[in-house]
């Protein structure tokens, strides 16, 4: 049967690394569909267009898989950008397809935020994956940062902390797919958890 796993949680939650291990271990192709919404966002800012302004659709529909690689998608103006154009009701519909078709016939792993709500409400197991903002902003930052010993470590942690808070309020206040867990979704809460702690809890609840 075919097996699609749907990985939502808000900002830096661990979902890409989760998402991407569970893929792994259960041999099924991997889609981080926050990508599609970075990449539609970067093709704007690069074209000189306001992320916030419509004709998103049209960068949305010329966005393919293999914009996904780009290396610029994961830069401040590019979260924000991303973020804005995810709140397009158009981008949205135009990015709906390649998701669905993405999963095939014998399925995959995909995350984001509406995965289990609106992309694919049937999936077969459903995630929703937390950690409080400070423990998502230390991972962020230990993700991007350039010297890990940096004196005002702390400063810079705070500083991502509010920028995440920021767009996680975007993201869950929107009117066209907020983010929010599935009825039907298993939470998992990830404060304290090493990312195998985690894998082994999604692949206990992909077993059950
Ligand atoms: O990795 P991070 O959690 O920082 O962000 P992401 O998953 O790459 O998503 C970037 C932005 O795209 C989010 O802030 C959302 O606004 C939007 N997004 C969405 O609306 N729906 C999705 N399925 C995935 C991302």
């Amino acid at each position: 049967r075919r097996l699609v796993i749907a990985v939502d949680g808000p900002a830096a939650a661990g979902k890409g690394t989760l998402a991407k291990r569970l893929a792994q271990a259960l041999d099924l192709p991997y889609l981080d569909t926050g990508l599609l919404y970075r990449a539609t966002g970067r093709r704007m800012i690069d074209a000189g267009h306001d992320p916030a302004q419509g004709e998103a659709q049209e960068f949305a529909a010329s966005v393919g898989l293999e914009d996904l690689s780009r290396t610029d998608l994961r830069v401040p103006e590019v979260d924000r950008a991303a973020s804005l154009v995810a709140a397009q009701p158009a981008v949205r519909r135009v990015l709906v397809d390649v998701q669905r078709r993405f999963a095939g016939e014998h399925g995959a792993v995909l995350d984001g935020r509406d995965i289990g709500t609106v992309i694919f409400p049937d999936a077969s197991v459903k995630l929703f994956i937390t950690a409080s903002p400070r423990t998502r902003a230390t991972r962020r930052w230990e993700q991007l940062a350039t010297d890990p010993h940096a004196p005002d470590r702390e400063d810079q942690i705070t500083r991502v902390e509010r920028e995440i808070e920021a767009r996680d309020m975007a993201d869950s206040s929107r009117a066209v797919a907020p983010l929010r867990a599935a009825g039907d979704a298993v939470r998992i809460e990830t404060d304290g958890l090493s990312a195998d702690e985690v894998l082994a809890e999604a692949l206990r609840i992909v077993a059950r």
